[in-house]
């Protein structure tokens, strides 16, 4: 069979990203522009500041992953984007460049959902890796325990009530004076503590999942005491979140019997959870599942695995595609 390379855009944040992938499953270039030092000093992503910067760098982004994979436009088979969800402005620059790409080659255009990209992530590092399986999404905008049934079917079993958990990461570790973005800042100091603090732990009927009593009870601790050792209370506040996610996902795994599961997003880079997780899988003698650290936070190698996936379903979006910021997956 002929080889299918699709063109993935990644533009849903502060990542400005282009990447070609071969069968959904090689990648051959990822080229992830962040953001992070511009918005580092406001504490958190500037919406606007960040369409902005997308807008400067995408012609140069794209134009640096076609090299790098050595590929020339004629070449590729269809063009991929993230559509949603997002920040609106944000978005909107991946969306009309790759619309106006696809007009100007005649390739055809995949519009594809961020979620489902960070699932496909997993495609690209685990070769033999096929749906059926349970997958935990934890990123800074989303919390999902999802029954991933096809390359194109899910069923949200969970989600965050309130905030993300990247978000409750990011949070916990701006009061604590860890700085932007947080998550990767709270693992690595946890290391040299240990989990000694008791925080509130909060199961919810059902999968669902709520983080904001949590990121509450440790600003209101810092605050009550502001000498707290600071290593200890993230490795608290990991273990306490890292409970809250396995009990949810034992609990799925009862009801939806599984042999795998697979976790997605920036937070599943967090080593005490993948450990915790590796753990739960040999206890339950499950196989579990994450993208390589690089793919797990936004890129676009994600956008154009998910894309091959439409692409041979026969999706097509065309020049009316809009962004959608609150775009849900699999309902
Ligand atoms: O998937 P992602 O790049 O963006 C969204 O789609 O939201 O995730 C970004 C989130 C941020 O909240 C960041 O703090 C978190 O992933 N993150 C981590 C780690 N690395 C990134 N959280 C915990 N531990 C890490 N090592
Ligand atoms: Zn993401």
């Amino acid at each position: 069979m002929k080889d299918v390379i699709i063109l993935g855009i990644e533009s849903s944040c502060d990542e400005t990203s282009c990447a070609v992938v071969k069968n959904g499953r090689e990648v051959l270039s990822n080229v992830i522009h962040s953001q992070i030092k511009i918005h580092e000093e406001y504490g958190g992503v500037v919406p606007e500041i960040a369409s902005r910067c997308h807008t400067e760098i995408i012609n140069q982004i794209v134009k640096q992953a076609l090299k790098e994979a050595q590929i020339s436009l004629e070449t590729i088979d269809a063009i991929a984007v993230t559509q949603g969800p997002g920040l609106v402005g944000a978005l909107l620059v991946g969306v009309s460049y790759a619309k106006a790409l696809s007009f100007a080659t005649q390739k055809p255009l995949l519009a594809v959902n961020h979620i489902a990209g960070h699932i496909a992530a997993n495609f690209l590092t685990h070769q033999n890796l096929e749906p059926p399986f349970l997958c935990l999404i934890i990123s800074g905008g989303h919390t999902h325990l999802v029954n991933v049934k096809s390359y194109h079917t899910y069923e949200i079993l969970g989600k965050t009530r309130d905030d993300a958990i990247g978000e409750a990461f990011d949070k916990v570790a701006r009061v604590i004076g860890l700085g932007y973005p947080g998550g990767p800042k709270i693992d690595q100091m946890a290391n040299a503590g240990s989990p000694s603090i008791k925080l509130p732990i909060t199961h919810l009927d059902g999968f669902d999942f709520t983080f904001s009593g949590i990121k509450t009870a440790v600003i209101n601790l810092n605050h009550k005491t502001p000498d707290l050792d600071k290593p200890d209370l993230c490795a608290s506040f990991e273990k306490a979140v890292t409970e809250m996610l396995i009990f949810n996902i034992k609990k799925a795994i009862q009801t939806y019997p599984t042999d795998k599961i697979v976790l997605a997003g920036g937070v599943s880079r967090n080593s005490y959870i993948r450990n915790e997780i590796d753990k739960m899988a040999n206890e339950l003698k499950i196989q579990a599942y994450y993208p390589e650290p690089i793919l797990c936070t936004d890129n676009a190698a994600m956008i154009a695995g998910q894309g091959y996936y439409d692409y041979i379903a026969g999706k097509r979006a065309d020049l009316h595609l809009n962004a959608v910021p609150n775009l849900k997956i699999g309902e």
